[in-house]
């Protein structure tokens, strides 16, 4: 695998991990898979990527996301640092949604595990998992179909989706914004907005910025060229300034966030959008057994 040899992350973390993982069924699927014309599927090339996407390796692997490596090893690295349960962090953030949503996008969707899940609470919804990646939509879309799970995968920026105004009514972005700059994540709130119906629901799922900004080891590990900016910066306060009504955020086992927001009916005052009716609930006594794994490397 392409990683840089002086990382954090490759010096310490990645031995660690490797010890969890299956390296050779790793290998194997990877080998299985023609990542380019798979990739093709998807891939729209009239798509720029601005630089600090394209320029950026993330989490030890050259090239980023752009290299179909980083797909394969994307799951099962997120299930150790998802804790203490992947899915149960997933699921409560799902949890969170007050409607029934009928069209739902999930920006920088990666592998679809968020996606996934929210096609399985929402089946009569339209679900649409949106990425940069086109390695990254070829495994969720491996992962849906094993699944059984009807979902589309658009190749395409958050920022400036080319879906039309008022065309969904919940926008979710899981683990996003760590890995965009304050900015870009500003900028795809922005986008979020114009995509949402009036009452639509945006959700955001990522790390604790609280947590993170004491813990400054943490954003060094995981070589995240943009934790820091992250965790200086304030989910909730975008959120409010992109005018989102009733944005709430809530801590989930210290290292995680969840937070919601509500787009304000036309004419409405955001200060005056009614409150999410329970503050976000998670129940930690009962684990889900099980998730979507990594897919067997047979
Ligand atoms: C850490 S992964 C999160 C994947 C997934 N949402 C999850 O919860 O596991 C971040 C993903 O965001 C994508 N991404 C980053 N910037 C993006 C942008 N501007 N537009 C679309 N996708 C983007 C990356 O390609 C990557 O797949």
């Amino acid at each position: 695998m392409a990683v840089r040899k002086d990382t954090i992350f490759e010096q310490f973390l990645s031995p660690v991990l490797q010890l969890f993982i299956d390296r050779d069924g790793l290998e194997q699927f990877y080998r299985s898979i023609d990542w380019e014309t798979e990739g093709d599927r998807f891939r729209n090339p009239s798509l720029v990527y601005p630089a600090y996407y394209s320029t950026q390796n993330f989490h030890g692997i050259e090239q980023g996301y752009l290299n179909p490596r980083a797909a394969v090893s994307y799951d099962p690295i997120t299930q150790y640092v998802l804790l203490p349960s992947e899915t149960l962090i997933r699921q409560a953030a799902i949890e969170a949604v007050y409607g029934k949503p009928r069209r739902i996008l999930d920006l920088g969707c990666g592998t679809g595990s968020t996606t996934l899940l929210l096609k399985q609470t929402f089946p009569d919804a339209e679900v649409i998992g949106l990425d940069f990646s086109p390695y990254m939509l070829v495994m969720a879309d491996y992962k849906a179909k094993q699944a059984e799970l009807e979902i589309k995968f658009v190749h395409a920026n958050a920022e400036q989706t080319g879906f039309a105004d008022a065309s969904f009514d919940l926008v979710t972005a899981s683990l996003l914004f760590h890995e965009t700059p304050p900015a870009v994540s500003r900028a795809i709130l922005q986008e979020a907005a114009r995509l949402l119906q009036p009452g639509g629901e945006v959700l955001i799922l990522d790390g604790n910025q609280k947590t993170l900004r004491q813990t400054e080891w943490l954003t060094q590990i995981f070589e995240e060229p943009y934790m820091q900016a992250y965790a200086s910066g304030n989910v909730d306060a975008w959120m409010g300034a992109t005018g989102f009504g009733a944005v709430q955020t809530q801590e989930l086992w210290w290292i995680h966030q969840i937070t919601w927001g509500v787009k304000p009916l036309p004419g409405q005052d955001p200060d005056s959008v009614r409150a999410h009716p329970d503050s976000v609930r998670i129940d930690d006594s009962a684990l889900p057994d099980a998730g979507f794994p990594a897919p067997a490397f047979e």
